[in-house]
Order: C-alpha cells, then structure tokens, then sequence
C-alpha cells in the first residue's frame, strides 16, 4: 500500500509531546518530511528519533507573530516547499469562571488557541499560494468547542473560534486548492491535564495512565482515547484521500459529543417512582423508553 503522505511537506506545531508528538510519528510514517515547532526544546528529541532528512526541530511560541512566519519560512528553506499545516500547539489556558473572568487570562487564551491557527493560517496559505498547488491545513480545536461544561468559558470560546475559522478560511482559500479542516478531540491521554494538575513532569507518565480507565468509563466506546487517534484523523484530512473536503470539524471523542450526559432516564424514573408512593399508585416505576447509563 503506497503511504499517505508520501513527498509532502508538513508543519507541526506543538509536536513536541501529547498529540502533536503523535501526529508527527503517525506523518513520518506515512512519508512526510516534518517541522515541529514548539517551545519546549523537547521537540529536538524528535530530530534525533526520526532523523534530521525527516524531521527538523524549529523553536517556535505559536503566540507571535514573527515566530509562526519564520516557522513557515524555516520550513520552505529546509524542505523546499510546505503541503501540509497543522495547527495543534495549545494548552488549557485561564480557567476562570465568567463572572469572574480575568479579562488578561481570556487574551492570553484566545491568543494562544484561536489567533495562533489565524496567523497558521495566514503564513501557510501564502506559503501555498506562492507554490502555486494548493494544500491542507488542519486545525486542532476540542468537545470543548462543540458542547460547553468541558473546560472554562476562554478556552471553550476560542476553541469553538477555530470551527469557524476553518470556514472563513475555506471561503476565502479554497478557490487556490487550499483546504482547512479541524478535528476536535474528546478525552485524551496526553500531559496537558497533568499540567493544569500541577503534577510534576516526572510523574506525568504515572498520572496519565492513572486516567485511562475514568476517561474510558464516560465516554460511549468504553475507551479513553489517545495521541494515535487524532493522528489518524489529521492524516485523513491532510491526505489527498481528503481532496475534496474543507470547512469541515471531525470529533474524534468516542462518542462523547453525540450522546447526552445527562440520565433522563434515571431523572424520570425517580420522579415516577416518588410519584407512586406519594399517590398509591400501583404501576412500574421504571419506564422502559430508554436503556438505563451504567456510568
Ligand atoms: N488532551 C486532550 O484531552 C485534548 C482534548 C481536546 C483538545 N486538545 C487539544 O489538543 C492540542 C494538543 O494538546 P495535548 O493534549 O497534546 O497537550 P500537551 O500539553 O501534551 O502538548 C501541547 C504541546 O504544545 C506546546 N505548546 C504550548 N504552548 C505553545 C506555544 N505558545 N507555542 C508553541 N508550542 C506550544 C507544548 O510545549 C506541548 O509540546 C491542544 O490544542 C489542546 O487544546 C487536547
């Protein structure tokens, strides 16, 4: 079977670790030649695993400007051209409540989360259109961008952001074969919890592992998810198998955002069943419309 990335060009931000680690090695061996731009130096480990004709590490705070156009040129210098973009480097970012959001920290959110895939965007589309062959952006957003209640009202707002950002830029971009689509992942087994934990960096192995069976009892498929499943679904649309697909958001969560948390089932039957005792009434106290959650 040929490989699906065979000859192209790719960016990576946040690859350095969690799902744009996975993302780099599911490219890599598919036969892409990769950038990972980061800031944590973590990313030059990469380098030395896939080596340097594969991969290339380039420092990179995806919350400046300057740094994503250099990110983009750096990588048209090394590798001659760039196909693929991904947009992937984030963090949980301020977690403050509405009514009491610290209006710095939303900023520093919608900066890191949502501006960073604009400006992704911008650099990589030039880069694309001055190529002349059109090519595929993939932007890395969250559930937390489709239903509210999984993360704080900033980094719910800018991930919800980059849903629409994928079709302003379809608008604006597909009719030079650029195409932008988002995948947003449910519960997945990367560091990034364990940061906002404050867990320390040496037990962050321990702690993931630790959530493998609580991220897989809530959510439908009865898994947790991990790096690998969001690779392959970045891969689809980075691929040509995805040639005609732009604008679009793919949760790859297990099922997490089709279902409804909530037991209405159970909600009922307790109602019912109070009701019974309350009136006399002698009938079943369980209606049998919808199959009892076992979470
Ligand atoms: N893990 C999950 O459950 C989950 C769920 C939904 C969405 N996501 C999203 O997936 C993406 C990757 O998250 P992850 O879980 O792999 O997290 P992670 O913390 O494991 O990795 C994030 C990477 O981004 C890098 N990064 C952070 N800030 C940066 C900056 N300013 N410039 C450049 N690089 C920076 C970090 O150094 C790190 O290598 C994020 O956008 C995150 O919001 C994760």
């Amino acid at each position: 079977m040929s490989r699906r990335l065979e000859g192209k060009i790719a960016i990576v931000t946040g690859g350095a670790r969690g799902i744009g680690e996975g993302i780099v090695d599911l490219f890599v061996s598919e036969g892409a030649k990769v950038v990972v731009g980061d800031i944590s130096e973590d990313g030059a480990a990469l380098e030395h695993r896939y080596g340097a004709e594969h991969v290339a590490f380039k420092r990179a705070d995806v919350t400046r400007e300057d740094d994503i156009e250099s990110l983009v040129a750096f990588c048209a210098a090394r590798f001659g051209r760039l196909d693929v973009m991904v947009n992937n480097a984030g963090a949980l970012g301020d977690q403050t409540a509405l009514l009491e959001l610290d209006a710095e920290g939303f900023n520093k959110t919608v900066t890191l989360l949502l501006r960073s895939a604009a400006l992704g965007h911008k650099y990589a589309g030039r880069q694309m259109i001055a190529q002349g062959q059109g090519g595929s952006i993939v932007t890395v957003s969250s559930i937390a961008g489709i239903q509210a209640g999984w993360s704080a009202a900033s980094y719910d707002a800018a991930k919800a952001g980059l849903v629409q950002l994928a079709r302003s830029a379809t608008y604006e971009l597909a009719p030079n074969g650029i195409r932008s689509n988002v995948v947003a992942p449910g519960l997945i087994l990367t560091p990034i919890i364990a940061t906002v934990c404050k867990i320390r960096p040496d037990q962050y192995d321990e702690f993931i592992e630790s959530l493998e069976q609580p991220y897989g009892s809530v959510t439908p498929l009865r898994r947790a998810g991990h790096p690998r499943d969001i690779a392959e679904a970045v891969l689809y649309f980075a691929s040509d198998y995805a040639r005609h697909v732009t604008g679009q958001t793919l949760a790859v969560d297990g099922g997490l955002t089709s279902v409804t948390g909530i037991d209405i089932a159970g909600v009922v039957n307790r109602a019912l069943e109070a009701f019974n005792q309350r009136t006399g009434r002698d009938e079943a106290s369980e209606v049998g419309w919808l199959p009892t959650r076992h979470n």
